[in-house]
């Protein structure tokens, strides 16, 4: 039978420019109250108890960047950094390609600096219950159009049936690299699941889990980690 108890790794794609932040750096090296957002993210996923190791994916001029520059310690002896692609989903594979041990991968956004335990515990769960795909999802609070090239609203779709998308996004690795060969245009990793007709479960997203994308997103975030925000360190 297959094992469903083997090794999650954790792929944390950062090879991005991040040019919506307005900063230089690309996003997952900005810094929030002293350490950087891929610093935070990671230690997350690693204290979080359901992560085995993560492979961190860098810009390529960033590539010979020693684990313990990005993480600190003892976080750090569980982080592999990779060179990653042009594309997004080139990074995931490059990412993939360090990960020959996992069993179920989680593929996590660094933006996503306050993520929760528990919500790494859902996504391990799901798999580890019998899923390959796993994403976590919240219910959409705004009306959602869609529009033509000249902004012309082209339809409503039924807001219940839909979700806004967070990660970890979690595969069973095998899945995920056979779905990342032909990776197109798709925004998430499982979307190229859905295209090749798989299965993709959904466990309930945490608002915590936001993605800092905007400079209001920082100024979120910087107000969450000043009231107390649950993070790794103060637990
Ligand atoms: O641009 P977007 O927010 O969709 O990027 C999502 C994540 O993918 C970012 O964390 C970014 O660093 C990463 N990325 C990457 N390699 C690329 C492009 C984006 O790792 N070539």
């Amino acid at each position: 039978m297959n094992d469903r108890n083997g090794p999650v790794v954790g792929i944390v794609p950062a090879a991005g420019r991040g040019v919506r932040l307005g900063q230089e750096l690309p996003k997952a090296f900005v810094e929030l109250d002293g350490r950087t957002m891929l610093d935070r993210a990671v230690e997350s996923m690693l204290d979080s108890g359901e992560v085995d190791r993560v492979v961190v994916v860098v810009p390529p001029e960033l590539a010979a960047t020693q684990p313990e520059q990005l993480v600190r310690a003892p976080f750090s002896e569980r982080v592999s950094v990779v060179a990653g692609g042009a594309e997004r989903a080139d990074s995931v594979r490059a990412g993939l390609a360090c990960a020959s041990d996992a069993r179920f991968v989680l593929v996590h956004d660094a933006a996503r600096v306050l993520t929760p335990p528990g919500l790494f515990a859902r996504v391990v769960a799901e798999l580890r219950r019998g899923s390959d795909a796993v994403i976590p999802v919240l219910p959409v609070t705004d009306t959602i159009k869609s529009v033509d090239a000249q902004g012309a609203v082209t339809g409503t779709p039924d807001r219940a049936s839909l979700r806004a998308v967070q990660t970890p996004q979690g595969f069973d690795v095998a899945l995920l690299s056979r779905a990342n060969t032909d990776a197109g245009d798709a925004t998430d990793d499982a979307g190229l699941v859905e295209r090749l007709g798989e299965r993709v479960d959904t466990v309930a997203g945490d608002p915590l889990a936001f993605k800092i994308t905007t400079p209001l997103d920082l100024v979120l975030a910087r107000a969450l980690l000043a009231s107390g925000a649950r993070t790794a360190e103060e637990r």
